[in-house]
């Protein structure tokens, strides 16, 4: 089975709003809506579940009911964790507690503040996963990166060819995610806070997806507008 894992646990610190930054309006509409609608509308998944913190889980069980009604058998509220693979982990013990789960089971993690991915994006995390554990969307650097190991002076300027700019969604078999989050030492659990690098550092592969510039993560209050205007062009599609 595959299930969506909406990862809405955090606080939007960087956004210094007074709500966490998925219940601010875009649109009308809160922006966790637009992508939790885009999670139910796949019929390739069974259920998605909205990870959210602690004492935003009625709230947002309300307002699943207010903006997704004709989804809302297909959505589940639950509380996400401390860290985003805290939450990873909390959507998959929701799932062996409320679904069982097998090592066939798959979850496609995604950004509750990234609100305009596509159902292709999703298709195709869903495709890679028929043939590799795990897959990561992104897309090719635009900006040439450079690296500074000092903070102060430039030490590489890698081949922007084989740089990507790693969005979500992030998807992979959720048994192997967890027994190799659950081999990670304490300290590595604080530095890993992707989930896809902890498969590339565990030596496990994981496969490119393309994503999309229109894919953009709310981070910032500028973010805001930016996903204004994309609605406006119709993006959310
Ligand atoms: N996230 C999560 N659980 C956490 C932390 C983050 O589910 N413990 C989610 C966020 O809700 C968001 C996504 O991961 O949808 C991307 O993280 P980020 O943009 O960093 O969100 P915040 O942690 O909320 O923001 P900030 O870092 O500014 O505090």
């Amino acid at each position: 089975m595959i299930f969506g894992l909406v990862l809405a646990g955090g606080i939007g610190r960087r956004m210094g709003s007074e709500i966490p930054k998925q219940y601010l309006k875009v649109g009308g509409k809160a922006i966790i809506s637009y992508t939790v609608e885009q999670f139910a509308r796949n019929r390739q998944l069974e259920k998605v579940i909205v990870l959210v913190p602690e004492d935003w889980v009625d709230y947002t069980e309300d307002l699943m009911k207010e903006d997704l009604r004709e989804f809302i058998d297909r959505i589940d509220v639950t509380e996400g964790g401390e860290m985003r693979n805290d939450t990873i982990m909390n959507g998959i013990a929701y799932l062996e507690k409320s679904y069982s789960i097998d090592e066939e089971t798959i979850v496609v993690t995604h950004d509750a503040v990234r609100p305009f991915v596509t159902q292709k994006i999703i298709d195709e995390n869903i495709e890679a996963l028929k043939t590799f554990t795990a897959c990561d969307t992104v897309i090719p650097a635009t900006d040439t990166i450079v690296e500074s190991m000092d903070n102060e002076f430039i030490s590489s300027i890698p081949d922007r060819s084989k740089l990507y700019q790693g969005q979500t969604p992030q998807s992979f078999r959720a048994e192997t995610f967890k027994k190799l989050y659950n081999s990670l030492s304490d300290e590595d659990k604080i530095i890993l806070t992707d989930a896809a690098k902890v498969f590339v550092i565990k030596g496990e592969k994981v496969a490119l997806v393309e994503g999309a510039s229109g894919n953009i993560k709310v981070t910032y209050p500028s973010d805001l507008e930016l996903a204004d205007s994309l609605l406006a062009g119709g993006k959310n599609k």
